[in-house]
């Protein structure tokens, strides 16, 4: 019997991507033959022709797919698709979600609906994994998991004869290296610039040179957001309010520097790489060939985030050292997952002070696992802040630097922000790679249509596009809400928001929430503008924006909308309810959030 197992994952920040890993990694130890696949990596036609799929996606957005996920995602919605066009296959979904959004783990639930539409047979209800939950979403995919492999080991039973593998032995890794003796031609190791001419993507990013990055918020205030410009001349870059430009951070000199020492590698050593099944694994685009250690290290390993489970199954193989064995096989038990959570995410250790804690079992990792152990580098997103009209070959950001304390010693740093604000352009030319992505918020098409805007922080950044643009278009209908602590410290852009005041394209209302004893948040504001509102909504056909942290802020926003709409409108809740479901779906509401 053909024991074949394909892992599909729609990952965006690499999770999903994780879980399909270790799924695959399972498979191999129950002797499967199995590919661990991006959903638009694979040719979806042969759908028809498999026997047995996992499907691994999250949820991104306001209920989106992620962008791995896309092309996949159209093809499955085809109404030409016949009915029974999969009734061939096995397969399960798990979904990977935060139930803190209202959409929880939505496109699994879709994906899995659909799935059943077409045919297939689901071995399994749907799992439901969600990142809420106090330890983590192993808590829903490891039980859920053992039930598939029950239930695909009666469907596709080990051959006579085999076992499955242990979990201490080893499985090969996925590449191997090979170290050359020369060191070539160090452009090896160095990021390109663009030199085809399609627009600039994740696999083929534009090196836009930092202009400026200076911090706007006072230096005694606790938050640290700057201003950042980057130039884009000569990439094919284009952009509309609304859009967003991602970035792939590198990890700090210093910790590239300690990461060779630990594993003991020449950074200047260079290799070349080859996948050890080429029918399941490709060399990452991204990595050129031969490549140094130090751009390996530097620009592709993600040492600086929390190891997730895997990594300690993993790192438990090589361990020989009898106290650092246990401990690591530990972390790697279904036991152990409590300590695990208390050591590595609650403090937020990340993988290198891991690598620190085990120096034995590190001084022993073989050079070819290090792409199985540490995840790939993942492109952040920021909404741009400027228009091309008002600052043409520029992309600006505002960028809200994350750092925080935990019981560790050092303060803990958002890889991506520290590696943004430590770029010094005074110091020399610095460059980035980027590229840009259609954001979610859309600004209308209507020159006469106003816009109430919503953002406090730096989610104010999409605003500030937008009102470029659309004031350089002569559309002066723009009401904002701004909202930040306090008026001295962190009221950035506030000339830019004076300006446009004076000048009447501007209705602008702030809300300081520290600067007096009483919090006053921006959803205070909506309600205080409720006439204004209404009357805007109602009768000019506005469109309302909210943008920002996504932890209760747009649900306090929603909910002052609600009252505008029944102070105003003399609707009873739940008709102010629809109301706002209407605006949503004709677009006339948008959010964007993030955490
Ligand atoms: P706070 O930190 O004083 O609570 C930008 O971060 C601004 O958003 C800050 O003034 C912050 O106030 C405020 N903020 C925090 N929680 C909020 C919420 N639930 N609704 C609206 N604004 C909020």
């Amino acid at each position: 019997m053909d024991r074949a197992l394909l892992v599909l994952y729609g990952s965006q920040t690499g999770t999903a991507q994780d879980t399909a890993e270790r799924i695959g990694r399972q498979a191999q130890r129950r002797r499967m033959k199995v590919r661990v696949e991006a959903f638009d990596s694979y040719n979806v036609a042969g759908l028809i022709a498999e026997s047995l799929v996992v499907f691994v996606c999250s949820t991104t957005g306001q209920g989106d797919p992620p962008d791995n996920m896309k092309n996949f995602w159209r093809f499955l919605f085809r109404k030409s698709l016949p009915a029974g066009s999969l009734c061939r296959l096995d397969c399960v979904v798990l979904g990977l979600g935060d139930s803190s959004y209202p959409k929880f783990n939505f496109i699994a639930k879709k994906l899995s609906k659909r799935l059943l539409q077409l045919g297939a047979n689901a071995l399994l209800p749907v799992g439901l994994a969600d990142d809420q939950h106090d330890l983590g979403p192993d808590a829903v995919a490891d039980p859920w998991l053992k039930a598939f492999w029950e239930k695909s080991l009666a469907l596709y039973p080990l051959p006579a004869g085999q076992s499955l593998m242990r979990d201490e032995e080893p499985l090969p890794p996925r590449y191997v290296f090979h170290f050359l003796d020369d060191i070539m031609e160090e452009s090896s190791g160095r990021l390109r610039v663009q030199e085809d001419s399609g627009p600039p993507s994740s696999a083929h990013p534009f090196l836009a040179r930092v202009v400026f990055n200076h911090r706007v918020t006072s230096l005694s205030h606790f938050q640290e957001v700057r201003h950042m410009e980057f130039d884009i001349s000569g990439s094919n870059i284009e952009f509309t309010a609304g859009d967003v430009v991602m970035m792939r951070p590198c990890n700090a000199p210093e910790d590239v520097d300690q990461f060779c020492q630990l594993l003991r590698l020449d950074p200047q050593s260079q290799f070349t790489l080859k996948p050890t099944d080429s029918s399941t694994a490709a060399v990452p685009g991204r990595l050129p060939q031969p490549c140094s250690v130090r751009h390996l290290v530097e620009s592709f390993l993600d040492v600086s985030a929390v190891p997730r489970r895997s990594f300690f199954e993993l790192l438990a193989t090589f361990a020989t050292n009898e106290l650092e064995r246990e401990k690591l096989t530990e972390f790697s038990s279904a036991q152990g997952q409590d300590e695990l959570y208390a050591y590595c995410n609650r403090p937020r250790r990340t993988a290198l002070e891991v690598l620190a804690d085990f120096p034995h079992t590190t001084a022993e990792l073989k050079v070819d696992y290090l792409l199985d152990l540490f995840p790939e580098i993942q492109p952040r997103s920021f909404s741009i802040a400027s228009s091309l009209l008002v600052h043409p070959n520029r992309i600006q950001i505002l960028l809200a630097v994350v750092q925080y304390r935990t019981i560790m010693q050092k303060p803990r740093m958002g890889m991506c922000s520290s590696w943004l604000a430590s770029l010094d352009p005074s110091q020399g030319d610095v460059y980035v790679p980027l590229w840009v992505k259609k954001g979610s918020l859309k600004f209308p098409r209507d020159p006469d249509s106003p816009v109430i805007m919503v953002g406090p922080g730096t989610g104010v950044a999409p605003f500030r596009s937008a009102l470029q643009e659309r004031i350089s278009q002569g559309r002066t209908a723009n009401v904002l809400f701004f909202g930040c602590r306090s008026e001295s410290k962190d009221f950035y852009c506030r000339a830019e928001w004076e300006e446009m005041v004076k000048a009447g394209q501007l209705i602008l209302s702030t809300a300081f929430s520290r600067d007096q004893e009483d919090k006053i948040y921006v959803q205070q504001r909506v309600r205080e503008q409720a006439k204004l509102l209404w009357d805007l909504i109602a009768n000019k056909n506005a469109v309302f924006y909210i943008a920002g942290n996504a932890k209760q802020m747009p649900t306090g926003v929603c909910d002052a909308l609600k009252e505008v709409f029944q102070t105003e409108g003399g609707m009873s809740a739940s008709q102010a309810q629809e109301m706002l479901d209407a605006m949503e779906k004709s677009g006339r509401f948008q959010s964007e959030t993030w955490s």
